[in-house]
């Protein structure tokens, strides 16, 4: 017995010899918000497709409740799919209303007008959209167009709701409220979704789970905060936010790179190989004197060679002393240094993270 509703098993898909999407097994729970993310062309939207029945994958399978409802034999059409889909581009009917949008799937289902009338208010109230209910969707901004989309596509309780880059037309901070809307209708809510994204804020703000992909295979499943803390190959670190990715290895007690060396002490290294190590800007603290007590030899001298002022933070570009390599470093926004000017950076060695995975350029 499984408890996975939806179930992705070797799935593939070439376009003639190309392939796009290559071995994909993910289970969902029923409930779980999982997200995949990726650069442009990843085979994020192929893999989304074939979810929801629009295209035929090349090898393997999706099953729902243990169903199978894609193979390269059979699939199930999308009609009968149980599922729900939410595009980039809206969408919505421009003839009908706000009500009569949301309305339709259910009339569709021959449900009594009565349920009808009270289910669609609900979803209304919940997206808060009630008090535009008679207006036409040329009478509504990006985003409450987007709001209705979502609100036609989860009043009809699918089993699974899918959504391919939603936000990616609305303006930035339309985007950043309505990723936190798409959360709390799915907590309302709780439909099995998939989300497609490019935009990993908008993954780490909704999901539970994310997965990684990189030219049509996946990276690396999992929780935002382990992606973001122990990414397992160079191509998650850098895409998953900034970082600095060093190449180094372990000597005795000391992870040496290029230039330096700072002691293992507690980082987490283990038996893995350690050839590169992910290192956070903002996780090492920069100081304008030496370290008075010379045994803190995590202390790494260096000059600033590039500065930017974020608003929320600094961005310091530092070559370590007798180093080819250019370190970023962030600091509050009122921690300020000069170009040129000398520093030490404090790099705790217990926030730097190995990373096991092979290979992988970074994003
Ligand atoms: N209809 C198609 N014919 C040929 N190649 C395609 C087609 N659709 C997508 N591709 C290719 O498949 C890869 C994955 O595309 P897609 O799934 O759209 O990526 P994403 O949604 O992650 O940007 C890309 O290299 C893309 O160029
Ligand atoms: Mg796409």
């Amino acid at each position: 017995m499984t408890d996975s509703k939806l179930k992705l098993v070797g799935l593939g898909k070439s376009y003639g010899r190309i392939p796009a999407v290559e071995d994909v097994s993910l289970s969902l729970r029923s409930g779980e918000f999982v997200s995949l993310l990726g650069p442009s062309g990843c085979g994020k939207t192929t893999t989304l497709r074939m979810l929801a029945g629009f295209m035929k994958p090349t090898s393997g399978r999706i099953e729902v409740n243990g169903v199978i409802i894609s193979s390269p034999t059979s699939v199930v059409p999308p009609e009968r799919r149980g599922m729900s889909m939410i595009f980039q581009s809206y969408a919505i009917w421009p003839n009908m209303t706000v009500g009569q949008n949301v309305a339709f799937g259910l009339k569709l289902r021959k449900i009594s007008s009565a349920d009808v009338t009270e289910r669609v208010n609900r979803i209304l109230d919940t997206v808060q959209l009630r008090h535009l209910k008679d207006r036409y969707p040329a009478e509504l901004s990006g985003g409450q167009q987007q709001r209705v989309a979502l609100a036609r596509a989860i009043v009809i309780e699918p089993e699974v709701l899918l959504l391919d880059e939603p936000l990616s037309n609305l303006d930035a901070n339309l985007r950043e409220e309505m990723r936190s809307e798409i959360r709390r209708l799915h907590d309302a809510f709780k439909i099995t979704t998939v989300y497609v994204t490019h935009d990993q804020s908008e993954a780490m703000v909704t999901s539970d789970r994310i997965v990684v992909m990189n030219r049509g295979r996946i990276e690396q499943v999992d929780d935002p905060v382990s992606l973001y803390r122990r990414p397992k190959t160079r191509f998650v670190a850098g895409f998953i936010g900034r970082t600095n990715l060093l190449d180094g290895k372990r000597d005795g007690n000391r992870i040496v790179f290029p230039g330096f060396d700072v002691p293992a002490g507690s980082a987490p290294i283990g038996d893995a190989p350690g050839a590169s190590f992910s290192v956070r800007p903002q996780t090492i603290l920069l100081h304008a004197a030496p370290p008075a007590d010379r045994g803190r030899t995590w202390w790494v001298a260096g000059t600033i060679e590039e500065r930017a002022y974020l608003g929320e933070y600094w961005e310091y570009v530092i070559r370590p002393a007798g180093s080819d390599l250019r370190v970023r470093v962030s600091t509050p926004p009122n921690q300020m240094h000069a170009v040129a000017e000398d520093v030490w950076m404090e790099i705790d060695p217990g926030r730097i993270a190995p990373i096991p995975g092979p290979e992988g350029d970074a994003g």
